[in-house]
């Protein structure tokens, strides 16, 4: 008998801030666990999870349909479309922000909410955390990813143990040209560390071991400014990763979140600042719309069931990263308005570019 296999679906969107952009209100939560649990009832989908980080509404939810299936895309896009109205009733802050389109079609991705999904057959023990990121954009999660599944410094499996041993391969997405690649740690490590060293343009989209192809990690790679060819708000990424027996362990997956490096976002999605992990109650990014914020959701899955979500950087072991981010944050803001923290030019998602140059066009003279 074939082993049943289970997808865990990650789909995720901004529907209303409050208040502005730095957090979500209780009802939009409640909204979304309403329509999630008349769908568990019927038998749509075997659990869930209703989660937020910032101004960022999470479904999580596990089902036996398979990734890019369009009744679950439907369900998650139905779910936004109701939490929406609620939004606009209480005149949230930018209600809809992410639903680009009037009518759903199919699939929610190129939609406006980003998305993360995974099918697997669960092994005997199946932990899996699910990461969840606000005032970013899925470029962040290039550097964690590379030192979770391709540093030996930060994942003590790939050198002693022998399941893991043979090293992982990335996929990678040229989010300019719509390309993918796939390169395979350690031997190619170079050639990747070229490309996701520009995670504006190069995203990593999943990570499988080696030795049997088995999926170790899945990420969302949207885009909304690509999207919609002009800026239309955030991609605030989510990122599941499986964990232990084979895996990098859980210890060593959150290990890749102990330097708070910098990414692009924070305020008006057009400045660099270091991403903080913090404990859920903490994902409120308020100072100069942030920093920006990761939160992490442990699981243990059982036959498709959510056991959890445990809050994983609820440690004071990771007290320090958030001080040093403190630290960062500021010296960072001291720039002002000069790169590099602001964006350059073509990276920001704001701008006034346009509009000056026109006022001095004239001016510009001859060097
Ligand atoms: C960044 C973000 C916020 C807004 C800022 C201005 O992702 O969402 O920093 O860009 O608060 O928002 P608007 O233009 O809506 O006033
Ligand atoms: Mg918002
Ligand atoms: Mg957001």
């Amino acid at each position: 008998m074939a082993e049943e296999r289970i997808t865990l679906s990650v789909i995720k969107a901004d529907v209303g801030g409050y208040v502005g952009h730095s957090s979500i209100h209780p009802a939009l939560i409640d909204t979304a666990k309403e329509r999630l649990s008349t769908a568990k009832e019927k038998g749509l989908i075997v659990d869930f999870h209703v989660l937020r980080c910032g101004d960022d509404l999470e479904l999580i939810m596990t089902h036996k349909k398979g990734v890019d299936n369009s009744d679950i895309h439907e369900l998650a896009w139905n779910t936004f479309v109701a939490a929406t109205e609620v939004a606009k009733e209480l005149k949230l802050y930018g209600a809809g922000q992410d639903l680009l389109s009037d009518a759903f079609s199919g699939n929610v991705k190129g939609m406006g909410p980003g998305v993360a999904e995974m099918e697997f057959v669960e092994r005997k023990s199946e932990p899996v955390i699910v990461f969840m990121a606000d005032k970013t954009s899925p470029g962040a999660w290039n550097l964690p990813l590379f030192r979770i599944f391709a540093d030996p410094f930060n994942t003590a499996g790939l050198v002693i143990d022998p399941s893991m041993h043979g090293g992982f391969s990335f996929e990678v997405l040229d989010a300019k040209e719509g390309k993918t690649i796939t390169l395979s740690c350690p031997e190619e490590m170079y050639d990747l560390l070229v490309l996701i060293g520009s995670p504006d343009r190069y995203m990593i989209r999943a990570v499988y071991r080696k030795s049997d192809n088995e999926i170790g990690a899945v990420a969302s790679t949207q885009r909304l400014s690509y999207i919609a060819g002009k800026y239309v708000g955030k991609d605030d990424p989510v990122l599941i990763v499986r964990c232990q027996a084979g895996m990098p362990a859980v210890g060593e997956v959150l290990e890749g979140f102990s330097f708070p490096h910098l990414v692009e976002g924070w305020m008006r999605g057009s400045h660099q600042g270091p991403l903080m992990p913090v404990p859920f109650y903490e994902a409120n990014p308020s100072r100069f719309d942030g920093p920006p914020r990761v939160i992490a959701a442990g699981f243990q899955l059982a036959q498709g069931r959510l056991v959890g979500p445990h809050d994983m950087f609820d440690d004071p072991s990771f007290d320090e990263v958030r001080r040093q981010a403190n630290i960062v944050a500021e010296y960072m803001r001291r720039h002002g308005p000069f790169q590099p923290h602001r964006l350059p030019l073509e990276e920001m998602e704001y701008t006034t570019l346009p509009q000056v140059m026109e006022r001095l066009k004239g001016r510009f003279k001859e060097d």
